[in-house]
């Protein structure tokens, strides 16, 4: 460097170095002066004319201008992450920064106002964070004039309206995030000029109408995320080119080998994740899938996309994960599925697949989740092979039409197996004591079969289990054992259990269900349980849900039951409860539902809420009971 010139900066610096440009100030200024609230305490150090010293903010070092607002909510105070918060409204003075570069107010929380329309004039602008915020209002059509943005995070906030059609002039976009919003409308066609996305994140919204037709043309695009909003029309990925070549009339020939048109249109070659779940989206899926080489998670499920799988789904080499749950696919699986080698879970419940799976599916090595649930499999018996799956570990197959018993080989599985679902089948016979190897258990669901044995002893040894559900069966015996259990972690049990529309009999008088201390729902009604109604059951103190109704339970209702203190749901009708209904039920203050019907109690209604919200019918039916929703007590009714 010359001495001139160190000496042109020199004055530079000493003539302008102690203060910011006036503009920028201001805005700065004003900007601190919206928020009224700083937990981080960043802007109360904001003092003296140069700004460019000023916490989170950078400046040009030659013309001083402000570049960079970096206030991210979330940042390192004292060695730890820490979650700040910034309460006010965002001055639309901000659009003075006209030499902005970087705009990061994500994660402040409290953030309110909108994006001002001037701020097409921050036209260096390369990064907008506005994430995780209370912002709202449109996004302004002046935002096409950034045309150096990068990257814009708009996400997690209160943004409506439409997308301006204007968005499409941001040619420098990689990155844009603007789900989590209250955006309606339908998706500017425009994107598709966004030929440098990488990112498209539109979950979350109300947007409406189709998917533009040439979402194609985003050939770097790697995540795909348009899930939770309310778009129709079909899945358009395999328009153009390929789709074009696949209708060409090859005549009567007898072609061998593959036919050598381009094995890649390689529209979106990028992709990786391509997320469409919750939509409406009609038609079948896209041929063209086959060739999406990097894409690693497909996720179509909840839309009303029909016909079958197509043959050539096993040329999607990298696939993890596919959900396709909760649409109308027909037809078979696919042999070439075998071929997903790196497949891991799988999800095609509520759909109408059709069997017999192929036997290719054996080789899914690194298949954990299967879910094929509902489906019109009508497998009748649980392939071999399944069990021997190396890695699986959740398993279910509802309403698949498996009949007879359980069968034995599936124990080979039953070290690994953490959710195991057989409801709603034909199974016949007992639950079968090799149940209890099943370590690692902790979804079961048996319901809706005929299975007619008592619990096995061994289920005391399943140390994990959280969920059982073996509803609507003929399962009889005590059921005593469940509160035998002991879990393996310290804050571990059955948090669901359903044992209801069963022969289940004997009392639970001397049950401590004391063990039990996370249940939230349970269900025992629908059997002949009998006897006193242990003290215990005010130890379930995560109860939410209680049906003991249809069974022949004989005492006074407990007062600690009154210790279940976030019941919402209490079902104890058509029981023999006796004496009154204990004063503390008034303290069941977030009960929404009640049935004492059909059973010998007597003795007023305690008054007050929430007992004399619900109907008559939640009372009816009982020896002597009086009171508000009933009749006035009387000396007599008393
Ligand atoms: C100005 O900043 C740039 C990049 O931030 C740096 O490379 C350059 O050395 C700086 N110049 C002076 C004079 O400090
Ligand atoms: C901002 O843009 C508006 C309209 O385009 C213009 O009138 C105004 O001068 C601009 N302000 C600055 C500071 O550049
Ligand atoms: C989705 O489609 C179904 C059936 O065509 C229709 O009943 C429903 O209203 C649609 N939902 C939305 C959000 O468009
Ligand atoms: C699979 O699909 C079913 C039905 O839509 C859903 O309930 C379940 O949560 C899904 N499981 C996984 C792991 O996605
Ligand atoms: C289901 O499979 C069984 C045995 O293979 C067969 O008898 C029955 O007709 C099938 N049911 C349906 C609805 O296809
Ligand atoms: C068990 O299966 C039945 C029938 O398929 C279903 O209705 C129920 O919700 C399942 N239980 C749990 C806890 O998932
Ligand atoms: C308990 O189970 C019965 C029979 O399966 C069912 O009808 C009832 O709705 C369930 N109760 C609650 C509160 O879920
Ligand atoms: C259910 O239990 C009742 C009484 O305990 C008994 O009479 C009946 O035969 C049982 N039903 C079945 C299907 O096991
Ligand atoms: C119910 O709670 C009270 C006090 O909160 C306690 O003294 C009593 O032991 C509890 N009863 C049961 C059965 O847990
Ligand atoms: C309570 O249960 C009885 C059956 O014993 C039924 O007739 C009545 O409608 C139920 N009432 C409410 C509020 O659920």
């Amino acid at each position: 460097m010359s001495f001139k010139v160190v000496l042109v900066l020199l004055m530079i610096l000493m003539t302008k170095g102690e203060t910011c440009h006036p503009n920028d100030h201001r805005a700065l200024i004003d900007f601190k002066n919206g928020i009224h609230y700083d937990s981080s305490f960043r802007l109360e150090k904001w003092k003296g004319q140069d700004c460019c010293k000023w916490e989170g903010i950078l400046c040009d070092n030659i013309t001083l201008r402000v570049t960079q607002l970096n206030l991210p909510g979330f940042l390192t105070m004292y060695d730890a992450p820490a979650q700040t918060t910034m309460d006010g409204l965002l001055s639309t003075s901000i659009a003075l920064l006209t030499s902005l570069e970087v705009l990061d107010l994500g994660g402040l929380l409290e953030l309110k106002g909108q994006i001002p329309p001037l701020i097409g004039n921050l036209t260096k602008l390369r990064k907008l964070f506005l994430s995780t915020n209370r912002f709202s209002g449109p996004v302004p059509d002046s935002i096409g004039k950034l045309y150096k943005l990068e990257e814009m995070y708009l996400n997690e906030n209160s943004f409506s309206g439409s997308l301006p059609f204007s968005l499409g002039s941001l040619r420098s976009l990689r990155k844009l995030d603007l789900s989590s919003n209250k955006f309606s409308g339908s998706i500017p066609d425009s994107v598709v000029n966004l030929v440098n996305l990488e990112i498209l994140s539109l979950q979350e919204n109300f947007l409406t109408g189709h998917i533009p037709e040439n979402i194609g043309n985003l050939h770097v695009l790697q995540n795909l995320d348009i899930s939770n909003n309310f778009l129709t029309g079909r899945i358009p990925f395999s328009i153009n080119k390929f789709n074009s070549i696949s209708s060409i009339f090859l005549g009567n020939n007898q072609l061998e080998g593959e036919i050598p048109f381009p094995s890649s249109p390689g529209q979106m070659p990028s992709l990786v994740f391509v997320n469409l779940n919750d939509n409406n989206l009609t038609g079948t899926l896209p041929s063209f899938f086959g060739h999406l080489n990097s894409l690693q998670r497909l996720s179509l499920a909840n839309n009303q996309l029909e016909g079958s799988l197509p043959s050539n789904l096993g040329d999607l080499k990298a696939l993890a994960m596919l959900y396709l749950s909760g649409n109308r696919l027909s037809g078979k699986l696919p042999r070439s599925i075998g071929l997903l080698t790196q497949l891991e879970i799988l999800n095609i419940s509520d759909n109408m697949i059709e069997g017999p799976l192929p036997l290719e599916m054996s080789s899914l090595t690194n298949l954990q989740l299967l879910h094929l649930s509902f489906n019109h499999l009508n497998l009748s018996s649980i392939p071999t092979w399944l069990a021997d799956l190396p890695s699986l570990t959740n398993l279910h197959l509802a309403g698949c039409g498996i009949q007879d018993e359980i069968p034995g080989y599936l124990e080979n599985g039953a070290r690994r197996f953490q959710e195991f679902d057989l409801s709603a089948n034909h199974l016949i016979g007992s639950i079968p004591g090799w149940l209890g190897r099943f370590h690692y258990l902790y979804h079961l669901n048996l319901s809706v079969n005929s299975l007619s044995s008592k619990i096995p002893n061994t289920i005391t040894n399943l140390g994990d289990l959280g969920v059982l559900d073996l509803h609507s069966n003929m399962l009889s015996g005590p059921v005593n054992l469940l509160f035998q259990m002991q879990s393996r972690f310290e804050n571990g049990g059955l948090t669901f259990l359903d044992l209801s529309d069963n022969n289940f009999s004997n009392d639970i008088e001397q049950t401590d269900l004391g063990t039990q201390q996370r249940i939230e729902y349970l269900n025992l009604s629908h059997n002949f349980l009998n006897g006193k109604l242990p003290t215990t059951i005010g130890k379930l103190q995560s109860l939410q849900t209680l049906d003991l109704s249809y069974n022949q339970f004989t005492s006074i209702l407990p007062e600690s039951l009154a210790n279940a203190s976030i019941l919402e749901r209490l079902k104890l009708q058509k029981n023999q409860f006796t004496g009154r209904i204990p004063d503390g039920f008034l303290k069941l203050t977030k009960l929404k539902e009640l049935n004492l019907s059909d059973n010998l109690l007597s003795g007023n209604i305690p008054f007050g809420e929430p007992l004399l919200n619900f109907p008559k019918s939640s009372y009816s039916g009982n020896k002597g009971l009086c009171g508000k929703p009933l009749a006035t007590c009387t000396p007599h009714s008393q």
